[in-house]
């Protein structure tokens, strides 16, 4: 489902962020991506959308091979890609409800549909009583709740999340994690980066470590090492 062959990336000015970065994950797998700051998480996240390009390797996705994608299928691609940005990248005019649909307007989603399933997002993320608030006036927690109603909403086959370096309060991580695994057990392969050692060590999932770059680590049903 998803490969990366001896994939790099090195960024314009110089840094290296990904080197001989190879890995398989199997549909239906849910996947820990771990490493300190600057370990290069989100470049693994970034190249899985092509927002960035790899300097060399081959990255191949549900039988795409993203070198090969034309600018007119990326856009097709990525509706089955659902992902939680570290910044959560929420439209902050919209309120939750708006922002949500909207994801679904851009698919051209039939407005029966939208209407029915919108509601049904945000109350399976708890967040059915903010359906009218903006972005800027929710807690942390709950943008991040809007941020996986969003990604879910067009049922993509992969559901990745780049967590915010912010720690959640534990009840509330929980209560995220919960609706991640719940996602994972219908069938939706999970790619989660997290700095969350407690979170990592509980679910008791792959875990693939990186550290300056480099997979240091991949451990089926792993925890999140100090040392590595
Ligand atoms: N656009 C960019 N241009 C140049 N260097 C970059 C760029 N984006 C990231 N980097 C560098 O690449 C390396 C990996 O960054 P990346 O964002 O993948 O780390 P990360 O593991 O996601 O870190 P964090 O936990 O802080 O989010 C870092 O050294 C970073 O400074
Ligand atoms: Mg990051």
């Amino acid at each position: 489902m998803i490969e990366f062959i001896d994939v790099e990336k090195r960024y314009q000015n110089g840094v290296k962020a990904l080197s001989n970065a190879s890995f398989h994950i199997e549909k239906g797998e849910f996947v820990f991506i771990v490493g300190e700051s600057g370990a290069g998480k989100s470049t693994i996240i970034k190249l899985l959308l092509k927002e960035i390009e790899p300097t060399s390797g081959t990255i191949v996705v549900s039988g795409n091979n993203l070198q090969d994608l034309r600018n007119h299928d990326i856009p097709y691609y990525r509706r089955g890609v659902g992902v939680v940005f570290q910044d959560f990248r929420l439209l902050p005019s919209l309120n939750v409800y708006d922002n949500v649909a909207f994801a679904m307007e851009v698919v051209e989603a039939p407005s029966r549909i939208i209407r029915r399933r919108v509601p049904m997002m945000l109350s399976m993320v708890g967040l059915s009583n903010k359906a009218k608030s903006l972005p800027g006036e929710l807690s942390g927690g709950e943008q991040q709740r809007v941020a996986i109603a969003r990604a879910l909403i067009n049922n993509p086959s992969i559901f990745i999340a780049d967590e915010p370096s912010g720690n959640l309060d534990p009840e509330t991580s929980d209560e995220i994690m919960d609706i991640i695994d719940m996602v994972n057990k219908q069938g939706t392969t999970v790619l989660m980066a997290t700095h969350a050692k407690n979170i990592v060590d509980s679910m008791k999932k792959r875990v693939i470590t990186l550290k300056d770059g480099f997979i240091v680590r991949d451990d089926e049903k792993g925890g999140y090492s100090n040392e590595a």
